[in-house]
């Protein structure tokens, strides 16, 4: 009657060995760690060298930080445009000092102005020869609050041959040209 020994004598094989230490009573396998367990750590550590290269080597992902300041650029640009129908003199004055704004205006006017109002913004005061008029001295036929120059520049003054912008332009460009516009002037100091 061999049979019943056998499964006992295939576990003692199976079994690891004790390693020789023990402390406080307390001993230990000499087993090898289970492979779900290494591929675990195996996996971990690749995935740890990805991560680290994905977003702190190569830069190709985008930090916290980053994703913040995208959100809440799109928070800004969102109420921009649901306030650009109704801007007021105070917040255009306000984009007249913001470098974003600035830029984006002297785009626009470099590519659709300095025909008649001259690079200078000087036009006829700087060259008689000039369409437009000035938009840097401090006389203004259209008014000279913000809005009025936001008007004129939407509207244009089609007998005088300043032309319609807003069709050509959108809002937008409209109103980034007149903060630009209103960046050579200066906010006057509220009663
Ligand atoms: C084809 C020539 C021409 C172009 C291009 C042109 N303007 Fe004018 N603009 C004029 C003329 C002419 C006037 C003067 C209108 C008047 O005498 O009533 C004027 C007037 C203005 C005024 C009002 C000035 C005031 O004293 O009230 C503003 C602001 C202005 N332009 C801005 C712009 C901007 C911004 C652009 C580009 C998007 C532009 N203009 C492009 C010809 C032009």
């Amino acid at each position: 009657m061999s049979a019943p020994n056998k499964p006992s004598s295939t576990a003692s094989a199976e079994e690891p060995a004790l390693r020789p230490h023990t402390y406080d009573g307390i001993s230990e396998y000499d087993a090898r760690l289970p492979n779900w367990w290494l591929f675990t750590l195996y996996g971990a550590v690749a995935f740890s060298i990805v991560y680290w290269m994905f977003y702190h080597t190569t830069g190709m992902g985008l930090k916290d930080e980053q994703v913040l300041a995208q959100k809440m650029e799109a928070v800004a640009e969102a109420r921009l445009a649901s306030s650009m129908g109704s801007l007021t003199d105070a917040q255009l004055w306000e984009m007249s000092r913001d470098p974003k704004f600035v830029t984006a205006g002297k785009t626009v006017f470099a590519t659709n102005c300095v025909a008649c109002h001259l690079a200078s913004l000087k036009g006829k005061e700087e060259n008689p020869a000039a369409v437009g008029p000035s938009l840097v001295d401090n006389v203004w036929i259209h008014g000279a609050k913000p809005t009025d120059l936001r008007r004129t520049v939407t509207n244009g003054v089609i007998e005088k041959g300043m032309p319609t912008w807003a069709p050509l332009l959108g809002d937008r460009k409209v109103v980034e040209v007149v903060a630009y516009v209103l960046s050579f002037h200066k906010e006057p100091a509220s009663p």
